[in-house]
Parts: C-alpha cells; sequence; structure tokens
C-alpha cells in the first residue's frame, strides 16, 4: 500500500499504521551493534552463558528456543543465570539475548480469586488476567519519612494472639515452630479471619508439596476466603529460580496494592524453604558459602523482603502491608542461622511448641517465647487491660505448676490458684478454621478475669465458651461499651446456660 493512501485513511486518527508510515518514513540505515551470548552449559535450574559483556545483574535474558533467564551472577568471562522458563530444546549452544529489561509482574484487583506462579501467569484453569498495572519485582522499601506508627489492629481471631500477642496493621510477625506444629494452619485462620474486614491477603507457598498446595487453596476456598486473596504458588518440583523469585513476587503484588491505600495481609509459607533454595542456587553459580552453607548475603535478601512490610503515612495514601513470615526450626533450635537472622528482622515472633502440640494444647503457641514489640500499641485500650491482667496469671500459673509435678503439698490458697490457671489454660484452646470475633474475646476476658468460669470443672470449659460465643454473637455489644454492662450481660448470659 502506498504511504498516501496509508496516511489519508487515517490522517485524524493514531493508529499504529500511521505511527508505522512515520517510523518508516524518518527511518536510516546505519551500523547497529548488538550482543550475541551463547550458552555454555545448562543444567539443576541455571545457564552458564559468555559473550554478553553489557550484561547487568537481575537483567532478563531471552533464550533463542524461547526460554528465558535472570542474570544472577557476572564473573569475569562468562555469566550465570537461573532459569525462569526452560524448554526441552534447550542445550549448550543455544544463543541467548539481552532484553534490557528486569523482572516484573502483573498487578492490580483482577489478580484476587487467583492462583499464579512467581512470574504472574495463572495456574488455575480460570484463563487470562487482566492486569490493570505492572510493577518491578525488586524494589526499594519506602523511606522512613513516607511511613507512620503501627497504630491499627489486625485480627488473627486467635484468642491466644489477639490477647496477650496482638499484630498490628503494617507489623511484620514471624511464625516459629518445628514441622507440623501447626503453623500454616494459624496463617490460614488469619486470612479467614480477615473476610468482611477490608484486607486484601496474599498467600505465598514456597517448595510446598502439591498436596499441601492444593488443600491450602481448597481450605481457602470453602471458608470464601479466596474473594480477597491472591495465592503465589511455587511448588516443590518447581525451578529453584521460581522458589527463590516466589516472596518477592507475592510482596510486589501486595505492595501494588498497599500504595493505593489499601490494607494487606501477606504470608510466607515458608521462608526456610526460601532460604534453602537461594542457598541452592547460590551453591550452583559457586559463590563462597558462608554460615551453614548459605551465601553471605541471606541476611540482606530477607530484610530487603522484610522492610517492603510497613504502615505507609496518610500522605502517601495510609495503606499497610502486615508480614506473616514463617520459619521451621528443628528440634525447637531457634538459634540456627536462619532464625536468628528473620527473629531480629521482624517485629516479634510466635513460638510453636512440639511438645505442647503433643500434649493437646491447640494452637500449641508458647506464650513465655513468644513476643509482639509494636502491636500493643495498636491494641485496643479495653482488651489490653483485660488482657494485661489475664497474662500475668497465666504467666504465674505455668511457673507454679513447675511445682506440682514434684508431687509436693501445697497450701489450698495455691492449689486455688493452680485450678484457676488450668482453667485459663482451657479456655485458651482454639479449633483450627474458627477465628473469633473481638467482641468474643472481649466477653472471654471479663470472663475469666471476674471469675466466671472458676468453679466450672475442666469438661465443662468448652461447652461453657460456646454457649457465651452465641450469645456475643447475637448481642450487638461493642468494645467501647463500658465494663460494667459486658460484666452484667455475661453474668445473665452464662446464669441462662
Ligand atoms: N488448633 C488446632 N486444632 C486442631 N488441629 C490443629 C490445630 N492447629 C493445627 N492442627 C493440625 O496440626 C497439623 C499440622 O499443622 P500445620 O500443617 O499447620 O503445621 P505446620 O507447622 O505448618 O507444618 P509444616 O512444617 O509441615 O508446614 C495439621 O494436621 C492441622 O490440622
Ligand atoms: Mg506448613
Amino acid at each position: 500500500m502506498p504511504d498516501d493512501a496509508v496516511l489519508s485513511a487515517d490522517t485524524q486518527t493514531d493508529s499504529p499504521l500511521v505511527k508505522q508510515a512515520a517510523w518508516l518514513s524518518k527511518y536510516q540505515y546505519g551500523l547497529r551493534l548488538s550482543e550475541q551470548g551463547t550458552v555454555i552449559s545448562v543444567g539443576d535450574g541455571i545457564a552458564w552463558i559468555n559473550g554478553l559483556p553489557s550484561a547487568c545483574m537481575d537483567e532478563v535474558v531471552r533464550l533463542e528456543d524461547g526460554s528465558s533467564a535472570l542474570v544472577f551472577h557476572l564473573a569475569h568471562d562468562r555469566l550465570g543465570a537461573i532459569l525462569l522458563h526452560q524448554t526441552g530444546q534447550l542445550t549448550a549452544g543455544t544463543q541467548v539475548f539481552l532484553t534490557g529489561k528486569r523482572l516484573s509482574i502483573g498487578v492490580g484487583d483482577a489478580l484476587l480469586g487467583r492462583v499464579i506462579d512467581p512470574l504472574g501467569l495463572p495456574l488455575d484453569a480460570v484463563g487470562h488476567i487482566a492486569y490493570s498495572g505492572n510493577r518491578s519485582l525488586d524494589v526499594r522499601s519506602p523511606p522512613i519519612i513516607a511511613r507512620d506508627f503501627v497504630a491499627q489492629p489486625l485480627y488473627t481471631g486467635n484468642k491466644i494472639i489477639d490477647s496477650m500477642i496482638p499484630i498490628g496493621k503494617g507489623q511484620r510477625q514471624l511464625f516459629i515452630g518445628d514441622n507440623g506444629s501447626g503453623k500454616s494452619t494459624l496463617a490460614i485462620d488469619t486470612v479467614i479471619n480477615q473476610r468482611d474486614k477490608d484486607v486484601y491477603c496474599v498467600y505465598v507457598l514456597i517448595g510446598q508439596k502439591r498436596s499441601t498446595v492444593v488443600s491450602t487453596i481448597e481450605t481457602l476456598r470453602r471458608a470464601g476466603a479466596l474473594a480477597y486473596t491472591v495465592v503465589v504458588v511455587a511448588e516443590a518440583t518447581a525451578m529453584p529460580g521460581l522458589k527463590y523469585l516466589a516472596p518477592f513476587a507475592g510482596c510486589t503484588v501486595a505492595e501494588a496494592w498497599m500504595a493505593a491505600g489499601r490494607d494487606t495481609l501477606i504470608v510466607y509459607d515458608d521462608l526456610s524453604t526460601h532460604a534453602r533454595s537461594y542457598r541452592e542456587l547460590s551453591l550452583l553459580l559457586r559463590r563462597p558459602p558462608g554460615r551453614e552453607a548459605y551465601p553471605g548475603d541471606i541476611f540482606y535478601l530477607h530484610s530487603r523482603l522484610l522492610e517492603r512490610s510497613t504502615r505507609l503515612s496518610a500522605k502517601r495514601g495510609g495503606g499497610s502491608m502486615t508480614a506473616l513470615p514463617i520459619i521451621e526450626t528443628e528440634q525447637g533450635e531457634i538459634a540456627a542461622y536462619i532464625p536468628t537472622n528473620l527473629i531480629s528482622i521482624t517485629d516479634g515472633q510466635i513460638y510453636f511448641d512440639r511438645q505442647l502440640f503433643a500434649r493437646g494444647f491447640l494452637p500449641a503457641i508458647d506464650v513465655t517465647r513468644s513476643v509482639s514489640r509494636i502491636g500493643g500499641n495498636a491494641q485496643h485500650a479495653t482488651i489490653k487491660k483485660e488482657a494485661g491482667r489475664m497474662k500475668l496469671d497465666y504467666l504465674q500459673f505455668l511457673e507454679l505448676e513447675v511445682f506440682t509435678r514434684f508431687g509436693s503439698r501445697l497450701e489450698a490458697s495455691m492449689e486455688a490458684r493452680i485450678k484457676r490457671g488450668q482453667i485459663l489454660r482451657e479456655m485458651l484452646k482454639q479449633d483450627l478454621l474458627a477465628p473469633l470475633t473481638i467482641e468474643f474475646q472481649m466477653a472471654w476476658l471479663v470472663a475469666y478475669n471476674e471469675g466466671l468460669f472458676d468453679h466450672l470443672e475442666l469438661e465443662q470449659v468448652a461447652s461453657q465458651l460456646a454457649q457465651l460465643q452465641e450469645q456475643v454473637e447475637n448481642a450487638s455489644l461493642n468494645l467501647d461499651e463500658g465494663r460494667d454492662q459486658w460484666k452484667m450481660l455475661i453474668n445473665a448470659w452464662l446464669k441462662q446456660g
């Protein structure tokens, strides 16, 4: 088609044809330099490449066969890249081209209810995702000046946490414990508890078995939590590069919402696997191993990730990202390298104890070893007051109980205190998938502090609590109601039963 015809047909519009014609008319022939690399070897999710002298760290490279990789290691005569996508045709000798781009991921509300991989591609069978924008995977965390204090509570729906180890919006709270101690269950419960609370959630599953992935997604779906959640998955069989990128991808998605002024919650399940993937990549790329064979920058990697969780100032829209990183310990060893790193990076930890689990105290949270360094500021004043009294009682009881193990005879007053402590322990037990409203938390705290449960046998505690919960849910009492009002109503309810 002659240029004139094209131009006359579309003069007023901004059509691609017009643009193309304009570009062609200005086209100049000349010498252009481009670089072409070659794969030297490939294996274990890594490609060694030579011949790309201007490649940058973290740049995406495109391979001739359709694979893609991320530059991860620059050596004198070659570069190491981690594969993001690998076709069956990739071998030594495949040509490599620079793209000049860094890794980014699609973000936006269209992701809600979806399951994606760390590159943002859908893993569910629902089809294309209409992203509302793109965001770089590795950005700097917000500067101090853009941040605000943690001042609003984020309710987990768990009795122990919401009362004694409270979490605030924008806080980073570590879930730490041996395998099978209930860490993921509590994280899932927390996500489920955000229903109707206007908090968008991101659940990142790193290196988990497919059965765990499926059951996590199913649990969220059944509880109606997928409507406000996106699940980012790099399962155990995924390439190490994807496992390494998964938390950053999830963080980027949540960060986009935070920047838009929303409250978000992100769970990293779990960062031990992430650290191991990073160690694997680093060793394969022949970086010098440090403590426990982890590369020296693992602390930097995790702190960079977790520093991106914060609460933004009102000027920046007031959004927040609360992070719940999960770490697995071995034989309760919290002094190992990765756990100590994360304990120091986060604003507190919730410690899950295998022995408590074995004794049937579920969720198996060890209150004595758990802390929340900033969440107390965000706690509602009345809950804080009630919980303070209860916590003191509980800690004293745990100390006293040690004496009874020796079978020593106790004074009557001591026995009464121990009985009261045992009742409290029964009250603190909670089933999985049963997050509680904050009003009910208030009710049981007042009931305990007023001694309204003291006369019960241990077996009766659970049923009394269930009855109280039913009554609280039917009544429309709120936290700002006076304490006397609460006390009176709870007394009346318990007498009815
Ligand atoms: N509050 C609870 N009540 C009853 N069962 C529970 C409770 N919390 C956890 N469980 C059970 O404990 C088991 C282990 O829990 P979970 O998978 O959450 O542990 P985990 O610490 O995430 O384990 P892993 O290290 O393998 O990921 C599950 O079968 C779960 O159903
Ligand atoms: Mg788990």
